[in-house]
């Protein structure tokens, strides 16, 4: 219920920096559900609010919207424990993600995504599925970039602090999430997203289709390998760490933004598969209670109570039986 009363309120208008920007997230929804069947997408329509007719990627950044005291003033106290879902740290120096170490109780972006992923195979409730799925393709969007699955010490990059292109500091981490992003749309297509979304869809089209597409794991070992062996390098190959802000230009921008381009095209692939595998899954878990006429409930009950007159019958004989002998 808080749910529906939620969505009233807010209206769709989302304002917060974190996690993959707006943009970033908004695009990755896109591409996934340009590859949705009709039977998925149908599922979906239900579970989207109404006034955004189907379109699911108005729902994009939803888990984050909830969190932050800005875009939800009266209840984001209410979805505090949700916030450790959006993530994983591991210890410094080590580069290796252990779920018993760093994702106690499931308590993480791993354990998350399984989960909601689980849920929406279930038949829950509307406001459940609706939860589940909106967290699933946020969290999605959020493991395919790196610093969601990075270093304890600096919380993913977050204090670190960073000049781009000699415009204001922020933290390494957001830069990541929003600041490349913008500055390419913003020099390369004319600030237009629409054309930035059909340039990250060619590429999603000519990312060749891998084993590890289906294997979360995988995901955060490669973004692991990521961080460990290059994010944190400067333009001058020095590590970058919390004691001063450093300055980042064209060199630094080449080499992340085609790592980062590369995760969204990925991203918006992988929700794309795991959205029709869970509605096949549904489909084919809930086609018996669907698919069934209302004569054929009827003949099963006929047949039920045929069934128990003649156990009964028997029953009755054999007992007759014995007292004769
Ligand atoms: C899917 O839906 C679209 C538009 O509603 C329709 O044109 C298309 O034929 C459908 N595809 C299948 C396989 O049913
Ligand atoms: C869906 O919403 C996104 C914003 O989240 C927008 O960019 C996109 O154009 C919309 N798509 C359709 C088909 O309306
Ligand atoms: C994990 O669950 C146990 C038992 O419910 C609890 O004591 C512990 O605090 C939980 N740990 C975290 C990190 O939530
Ligand atoms: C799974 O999601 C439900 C609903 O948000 C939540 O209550 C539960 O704690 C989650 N379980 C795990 C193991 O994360
Ligand atoms: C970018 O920064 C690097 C390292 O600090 C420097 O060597 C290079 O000259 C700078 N390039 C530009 C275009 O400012
Ligand atoms: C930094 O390292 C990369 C890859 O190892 C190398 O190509 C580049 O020349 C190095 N840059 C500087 C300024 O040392």
């Amino acid at each position: 219920m808080l749910f529906i009363f939620f969505f009233a309120i807010l209206g769709g208008k989302f304002s917060y920096t974190e996690a993959w920007g707006a943009v970033g997230h908004s695009i990755i929804v896109r591409l996934a559900q340009d590859q949705l069947t009709n039977a998925t997408a149908d599922w979906l329509q239900s579970l989207v609010p109404w006034h955004f007719r189907g379109n699911l990627s108005a729902m994009a950044s939803w888990a984050d919207s909830i969190i932050h005291e800005n875009s939800n003033p009266t209840g984001f106290i209410n979805w505090e424990w949700s916030k450790k879902l959006h993530y994983i740290n591991v210890p410094d120096g080590s580069c290796i993600y252990q779920v018993d170490r760093d994702c106690e109780n499931n308590t993480c972006i791993d354990g998350a995504i399984r989960n909601y992923t689980e849920r929406l195979e279930k038949n829950l409730d509307l406001a459940q599925q609706q939860e589940a799925l909106y967290f699933l393709v946020h969290f999605v969007g959020d493991i395919h970039q790196p610093f969601h699955t990075a270093l304890k010490s600096d919380y993913g990059g977050n204090t670190i602090k960073v000049r781009f292109m000699n415009g204001r500091v922020t933290s390494l981490h957001s830069l990541w999430d929003s600041g490349i992003i913008q500055y390419r749309i913003q020099t390369d297509f004319q600030s237009n997203v629409n054309k930035y979304y059909e340039y990250i869809h060619q590429l999603m089209l000519r990312e060749p289709i891998l084993n590890s597409d289906d294997d979360i794991q995988e995901w955060i070992r490669e973004n692991l390998k990521l961080v460990c062996n290059q994010l944190y390098f400067d333009g001058n190959n020095q590590t970058m760490d919390v004691t001063k802000t450093h300055n980042l230009n064209e060199t630094y921008y080449m080499r992340s933004r085609p790592i980062i381009e590369k995760h969204l095209a990925l991203a918006g692939r992988r929700l794309g598969t795991i959205l029709n595998r869970i509605a096949q899954a549904r489909a084919r878990q809930f086609l018996l209670s669907t698919s069934l006429s209302p004569v054929v409930y009827i003949l099963i009950a006929v047949g039920s109570v045929i069934i128990m007159l003649i156990v009964t019958l028997v029953v009755f004989l054999c007992i007759r039986n014995r007292k004769k002998r």
